[in-house]
């Protein structure tokens, strides 16, 4: 009876989850989420999700109670997709592997138990249960792990066949999630393909570059204003695909404006300004996380400091009127814009371009220092310029 009651109960918070989960939109808190309620519904002191790259699982979210700030310098490390470890053996063979004592691990078994993590620090892995996350058709894109099961608080329950039903379920979704992000990147760098074949000259090393610089630039801002190491890197992630589609609106451009090999009439370049309003409204269906920094980028990388940047609109409820707007200014301009901005003139400024010759490496310089407070955020080419041997090595790197 009490067995039943407690199922029930287990079952009605397995299913408001559902629409919990739904909710969250940034890839990252979804897949901690995800592994902490997988490690909650199942007593586990600990827990990690691999992703796998090509032909190896990349560590990417560990959880451990029992430790605190040190695990995670484990993190990022990487293990082969072979028979050799449990996890790759999950990875490789697609099988779930429940082990409730890894010193004794069957000798008719492939793997061992890889202990450096345990050696690192300090921690005793007694029990493992590694789920495979399948994706479409069958192929395995990631491994959900649980370690050590609790009873009354202590490291000496086992996992149970319920809690590989309860994980499996758990895998399921944490591999929804996890192809959702992958597909988006991988539309990303569609979409800068397509952009590159309607204009080769400008396109590819550009937008790499640009992503480059802003990322750089950003974690040198954030690093120096306290941003704490796990918004860093979610937010350097987001930018660094983000920045790549700042001029994606360009392909709706005509190619008469787009490669004018000299300058612009004030009527075409009033239509090459709608590049950026264009753009946003590529990303303006979804909301998750990533939409809304893509729509800040393309929407505010013509913003200037001063305000007498393009194109304007505020919020953008209208993107096809032509009536003129105010520009925002300061800090009206979202950061990933005001840092896109600055890359982007840095590079074209730099660059070739079928309207212009490359400048001179001192003159950009002056030409930063010289718009710092017009057309730029002062903070941010301050930080910039302190960074410049970064930027200089980006590139030579993408020439
Ligand atoms: P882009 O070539 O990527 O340039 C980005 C921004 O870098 C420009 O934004 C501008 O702020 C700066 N920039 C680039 N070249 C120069 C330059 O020679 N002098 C100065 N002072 N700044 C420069 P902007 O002006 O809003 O232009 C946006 C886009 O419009 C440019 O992207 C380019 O695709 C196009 N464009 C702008 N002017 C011309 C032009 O005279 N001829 C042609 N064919 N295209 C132009
Ligand atoms: C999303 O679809 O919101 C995830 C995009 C990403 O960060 O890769
Ligand atoms: C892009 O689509 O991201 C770049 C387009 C361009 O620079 O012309
Ligand atoms: C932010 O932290 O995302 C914004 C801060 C700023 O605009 O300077
Ligand atoms: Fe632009
Ligand atoms: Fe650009």
């Amino acid at each position: 009876m009490i067995k039943h009651l407690e199922d029930k109960i287990k079952l009605n918070r397995l299913l408001n989850l559902g629409t919990d989960l739904n909710r969250i939109h940034d890839p990252d808190a979804l897949m901690e989420r995800i592994l902490k309620e997988a490690r909650d519904f199942c007593s586990a002191d600990a827990g990690s999700i691999y992703i796998a790259e090509k032909n190896h699982l990349l560590i990417s979210y560990i959880q451990n109670d029992t430790l605190s700030e040190n695990k995670v310098v484990y993190k990022e490390h990487h293990v082969p997709i072979d028979n050799f470890s449990i996890a790759g053996y999950c990875a490789k063979t697609g099988e779930i592997v429940l082990l409730n004592d890894v010193s004794d691990i069957g000798s008719d078994l492939p793997f061992k138990f890889n202990s450096d993590f345990d050696e690192m620090t300090g921690y005793k892995t007694k029990s493992i249960l590694s789920i495979p996350m399948k994706g479409s058709l069958d192929r395995v894109i990631g491994v959900l792990q649980i370690i050590n099961p609790l009873k009354n608080n202590t490291v000496s329950g086992i996992f149970t066949e319920e809690d590989t039903k309860t994980l499996l379920h758990f895998a399921g979704i944490a591999a929804v999630a996890l192809q959702k992000a992958q597909l988006t990147k991988s539309i990303i760098l569609k979409m800068i393909q397509m952009a590159e074949l309607h204009d080769p000259s400008e396109t590819g090393a550009h937008v790499h570059r640009v992503s480059a610089y802003s990322t750089e630039l950003y974690i040198a801002w954030a690093v120096k204003n306290n941003i704490s190491p796990e918004e860093i890197d979610r937010n350097k992630d987001i930018l660094k695909l983000v920045a790549m589609v700042h001029d994606i609106g360009k392909v709706a451009i005509s190619d008469l404006i787009l490669k004018k090999p000299g300058k612009l009439t004030d009527e075409e370049y009033e239509i090459m300004k709608k590049h950026t309003v264009f753009g946003a409204k590529m990303f303006e269906e979804e909301h998750s996380e990533f939409d809304q920094a893509a729509r800040e980028v393309i929407l505010n990388h013509h913003e200037r400091w001063d305000g007498n940047g393009y194109p304007g609109l505020c919020p953008a409820p209208d993107y096809e009127s032509d009536k003129k707007t105010q520009g925002k200014k300061g800090k009206e301009i979202p950061l990933f814009g005001r840092i896109v901005s600055i890359a982007d003139v840095f590079d074209a400024l730099s660059s070739k371009r079928c309207y212009k010759d490359p400048w001179p490496h001192e003159k950009v310089i002056d030409f930063l220092k010289e718009n710092s407070g017009k057309m730029f955020d002062p903070e941010l080419i301050e930080i910039f310029i302190d960074n410049i041997d970064i930027m200089n090595s980006i590139s030579q790197k993408f020439r």
